[in-house]
């Protein structure tokens, strides 16, 4: 990854809910340096609101310029941003998988996918829900460091009528 800026609760609620530092189960409350370190909700509360994981939506807050991550660390660092979509039917009754190639590149590599997780062809990655649930292929972020695998409509989100494929990113 580029960069790791996200790391996602269990929460989901309509209303956001930041643990404190010293009581999220992560850091050591009785750390003296912990008065240093900045407070969730003081960080968070700003940016576009979520109901879900982390509760930020982070290709919002991307986009819209709340955040300004740094893109690399070393000056010959390529990035790379692709605006493809890559549409996948194999989703039984459930409305078909649209795979946005851009909000991902804005975050990450393409060696961060190809070919060690997903081949660079349409259909090729015998992906299933039982595999991604299990941690593999999407479940590698999504539920980790991405918005949590409960939310099926933000990848299920295209009839299954759509033409599956590649096509330019919306
Ligand atoms: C992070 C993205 C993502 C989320 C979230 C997600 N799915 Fe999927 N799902 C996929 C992908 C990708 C496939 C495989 C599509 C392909 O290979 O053509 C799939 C396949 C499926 C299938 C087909 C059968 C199978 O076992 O593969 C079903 C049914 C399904 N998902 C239901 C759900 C339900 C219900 C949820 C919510 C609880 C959900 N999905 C959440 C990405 C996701
Ligand atoms: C977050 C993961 C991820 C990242 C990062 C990523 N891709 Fe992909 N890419 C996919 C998935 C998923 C598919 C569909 C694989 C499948 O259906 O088997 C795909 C498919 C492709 C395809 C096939 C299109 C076709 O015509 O069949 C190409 C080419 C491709 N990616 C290039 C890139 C390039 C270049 C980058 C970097 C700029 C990149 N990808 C970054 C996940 C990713
Ligand atoms: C290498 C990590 C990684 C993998 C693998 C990955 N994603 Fe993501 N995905 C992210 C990150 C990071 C974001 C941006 C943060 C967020 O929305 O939680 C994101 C965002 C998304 C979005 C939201 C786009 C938007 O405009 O809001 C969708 C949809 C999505 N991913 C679908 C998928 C599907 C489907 C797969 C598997 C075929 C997949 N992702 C695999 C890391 C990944």
């Amino acid at each position: 990854m580029l960069m790791v800026v996200m790391c996602c609760g269990a929460a989901h609620s309509d209303t956001p809910v930041w643990k404190s530092i010293s009581d999220d189960g992560i850091h050591d409350p009785d750390n003296p340096a912990i008065s240093l370190l900045q407070e969730p909700v003081t960080a968070l509360s700003i940016l576009p609101f979520d109901t879900a994981g982390n509760q930020v939506l982070w290709v919002r807050a991307l986009q819209e310029g709340y955040i300004d991550p740094r893109t690399n660390i070393y000056p010959d660092t390529n990035i790379k941003v692709l605006d493809l979509d890559i549409i996948m039917p194999r989703t039984g009754s459930a409305k078909y998988v649209r795979f946005p190639h851009r909000a991902h590149t804005e975050w990450l590599d393409c060696s961060n996918c190809h070919d060690a997780i997903f081949k660079a062809k349409a259909g090729a990655t015998p992906v299933t829900m039982l595999k991604i649930l299990s941690g593999e292929y999407c479940g590698r972020c999504h539920g980790a460091v991405a918005f949590p695998l409960t939310e099926c409509d933000r990848c299920h989100s295209v009839s299954s009528a759509t033409q599956p494929g590649v096509v330019k990113g919306q």
